[in-house]
Formats: structure tokens, sequence, C-alpha cells
């Protein structure tokens, strides 16, 4: 990369362990329209929720050492199980600026939460991993968190149920003893949870707010580029590619349901090995 001025227009790496950050990649394509994105898929190796520590931070790492290729400026983990597993040690080991998806969610939470109980829906590895606990507890000692752990959230969005019987059914059973707990605010810790949105706060009730991590992330990748000087100043123009997609297998089926979450059509996505990196 030569100079300053080409470094600020160069694009920004989010990851994710499949589809699922496309929630994100969608909420930053709309608060910072200027930036160019970079998005890899990790579709031949999802899930990451069931995984150990060990493995999923050794494919992120992978995944990270693949955008450097691509000269992102900075790096958006938009995988919930990464950025719970694997962000702090990559922080460490890379020097390009990273954010994650959890601090953002568990900060808007606690702007949220009046009676100071807050609930976390999540995949199995965020929550046996406490980190939503963690970070709020570290900002305000007196609120409790109650996690869950939902696994078959994740299938059922993939498999198109979003609004189903099959998935009301499910909802309620992993809900209710949320319901019971009395929580005012409810964090979708998982990429792929937004996507069952109107189903979960249907069975939780109005009282109960609903926090989408991704929508303060971009708000914090935002503050984060300004930060370190890296805005890009303009919206790049004709003949350059906004945006870029990889994934580690069935591009096809991954651009079927990028174009079923993004605001517009995604021309194509690339196979690329990703344990080659
Ligand atoms: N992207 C994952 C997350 O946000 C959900 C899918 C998976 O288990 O890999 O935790």
């Amino acid at each position: 990369m030569n100079g300053q001025e080409e470094w600020h227009n160069s694009p920004i790496g989010v990851f994710d362990s499949g589809v699922g950050g496309l929630t994100v990649a969608r909420e930053i394509m709309r608060q910072l329209p200027n930036e160019r994105i970079v998005y890899f898929g990790d579709t031949a190796r999802v899930p990451y929720g069931n995984k150990s520590k060990e493995t999923v931070t050794r494919y992120s790492r992978q995944i990270v050492r693949f955008l450097e290729t691509q000269q992102v400026k900075a790096i958006v983990v938009a995988c919930n199980t990464a950025s719970a597993y694997a962000l702090e040690d990559l922080e460490k080991e890379v020097d390009l600026p990273m954010i994650g998806v959890v601090k953002p969610g568990a900060r808007t939470a606690l702007a949220a939460t009046a009676n100071k109980k807050i609930g976390v829906v999540a995949t199995e590895a965020t929550i046996s991993s406490g980190i939503y606990s963690r970070y709020i507890e570290e900002y305000d000692s007196d609120v409790s968190v109650i996690g869950k752990a939902c696994p078959l959230f994740v299938p059922l969005v993939e498999e198109g149920l979003w609004e189903d019987p099959v998935t009301d059914e499910i909802a309620r059973r992993y809900l209710t003893e949320l319901i019971d707990s009395g929580i005012d605010t409810l964090i979708l810790g998982c990429t792929h949870y937004p996507m069952l949105r109107s189903t979960v706060g249907k069975i939780m009730g109005e009282g109960v707010t609903l926090v989408n991590p991704a929508y303060e992330t971009a708000r914090e990748l935002k503050a984060l580029l300004a930060e370190r000087g890296l805005e890009s100043g303009h919206r790049p123009g004709l003949g350059t590619e906004l945006y870029r997609f990889f994934v580690s297998d069935a591009a096809d089926k991954f651009q079927r349901f990028a174009n079923s979450i993004l605001p517009y059509g995604i021309l194509s996505a690339k196979q690329i090995r990703i344990d080659e990196f």
C-alpha cells in the first residue's frame, strides 16, 4: 500500500463462521456507506458455536491472515462465538484495529436496562465463555446477567424458518426461563438471531427490549475509524468494487442467502482454501 491516501480507501475486513455475519455487514453498509468491505464467511467449517476455544481461535487466525492479504485497514469480528473465544488473542497478535460484536452488544444492553436484569441468547460456546456477563459486570456489578444457549436457532434461520410454528415452539421452550427471570433487556448474542427478532419479540412481550449488537458495532467501528484517521472520505468511484465476498465452501448457497439479507443482490462470492492461510 503506497501512502496514507490509499490506506484510507482500503476495505474493512468483516468475518463470520458463515452467512450470519451478513447482518453485521448490512449495518456497516448502512451506517458507513463510503467504506469498502471484504467479507469472509467460513461456510466449510460452520458452526463455530459448538466448537472449542482452541479450534475457533485457530480458524479465526487463518481468516485474519487471509484478510491481511486483502490489505484491509481494520477488522470486524462479526461472529459472537469468535468474538468470545478468539478476539482477545488476535488483538495481541495483529497490528490492525479490530473490534468484535460482544462489547458493543453489552454496552447497548447496559444503556437499555432499567431493572438491571439482562438476558443473553447465544450459541453454547458464547454462553459457556461467560463473556457477556464478564463485560457487563465489569461496567456495573449490580447488573445480573442470565444466559441461555439456543443451539437450534442457527439451523432454523439457515433453513429460512424465520417465522414458522416450529420456530415459535422451540423459541418458547428456550425463552420461558428468561421470561420467568424478569429480565427487561435481551441481547440477541448470535449473528443469526436478528432474523428471529419478530418471533422472539412476540414471545418476550413488549416490556423486554431486544438488543441487536450489529447496530452498535457499526457505530463503534465508525468512531474507531474516525479516531485513527482511517475513514474513507468519499464513496469509491464507478468501476471500484465496493463489496467483495469470499467463502470456504458452497458459494452459490451463500449467495442465495446473502441476497435474502442484504438490501441489494451480490454479484458473486468466491470460494477460497482458508486452511492454506
Ligand atoms: N456466527 C455464530 C455466532 O454469532 C453463529 C453460527 C455458528 O455457530 O457458527 O455465534
